[in-house]
């Protein structure tokens, strides 16, 4: 196996489509052995197919299950066992949630917080060390324009993309000189299937058009990753729209966002 022009390993979560895959994708398009992350086994063996074709690169699929309470150790202790410590984490693995908070189901919403916020948590702390002692690395974390504002009528998610929003940025600040990429990602709505999976109704409409294309959006995420930018949130709309959310208090934020920005 040549391994000539490899930049050491990157772990992608959330790898088998989506935002996740075209992350991937870049990652190995930039010379980077890929570690691909989520459940379905068929379709991390497809995208480790295509990783693969970068010239001399591995890529393997490694299924598991992160919303559950032990599935991040597992995907740590995998990679003690392959002896391979990633150079570059993607925490991109998410998912949402949609309706009132009191209508919501219990199991459902252990998952969403495990998934969006602890799991993150435990890969950061176990990996981060390995990176630290090399005195090189990146850690890309997804948030969301959500991070942003309380999300009533999504009000789990809304708040478990603000803790990774936090999460990161301080993160970020205390290994600041360390030579490490901390970097924070918060893209708007994206054409995945994301929406779908969390029970959303469809958009339609302008709503539609205006979601941004998951390789654009990876393309950004990667110029920002390379620049070790703390905070990347993709598109001029999106940034305007934050900057604009920025005159309101928060009460007003919460009314706001219930009465209909889309919802990320
Ligand atoms: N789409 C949007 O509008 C939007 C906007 C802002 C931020 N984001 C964030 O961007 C990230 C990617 O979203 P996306 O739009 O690409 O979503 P997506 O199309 O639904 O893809 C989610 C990925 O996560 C994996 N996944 C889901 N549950 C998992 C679990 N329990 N364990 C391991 N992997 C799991 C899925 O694969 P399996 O189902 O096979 O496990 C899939 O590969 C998420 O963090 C999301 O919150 C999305």
């Amino acid at each position: 196996m040549k391994d000539t022009h490899s930049r050491g390993w990157a772990l992608i979560t959330g790898a088998g489509r989506g935002l996740g895959r075209a992350l991937a994708l870049r990652a190995s398009s930039a010379g980077y052995h890929t570690l691909l992350c989520s459940r379905d086994p068929d379709s991390l063996k497809e995208l480790a197919r295509a990783c693969r074709k970068e010239d001399g690169l591995q890529s393997l699929a490694l299924p598991v299950d992160l919303a559950t309470p032990n599935g991040a150790e597992i995907l740590l202790q995998e990679c003690r066992r392959r002896r391979i410590h990633p150079t570059l984490l993607i925490n991109n693995a998410g998912m949402g949630s949609a309706g009132p908070f009191l209508d919501s189901d219990e199991i459902r919403n252990s998952e969403l917080l495990q998934l969006n916020t602890h799991s993150l948590v435990v890969l950061c702390r176990g990996f981060l060390p390995a990176m630290l002692a090399d005195g090189k690395g990146g850690i890309l974390n997804v948030a969301s324009t959500a991070a942003f504002a309380p999300g009533p009528g999504s009000s789990l998610y809304y708040a478990s993309k603000a803790f990774v929003l936090s999460f990161s940025l301080a993160l970020a600040e205390e290994q600041r000189g360390n030579g490490l990429r901390i970097c924070c990602l918060c893209p708007g709505p994206m054409r995945t299937a994301f929406r779908e999976a969390a029970g959303s109704a469809p958009l339609s409409g302008a709503r539609l058009r205006l979601l941004q294309d998951v390789d654009k959006v990876a393309d950004i995420a990667w110029r920002g990753l390379e620049k070790g930018q703390s905070l990347i949130i993709p598109g001029r709309r999106n940034r305007w729209l934050l900057r604009a959310s920025r005159l309101l208090s928060p009460v007003r934020l919460a009314r706001f966002t219930r009465e209909g920005l889309p919802r990320p």
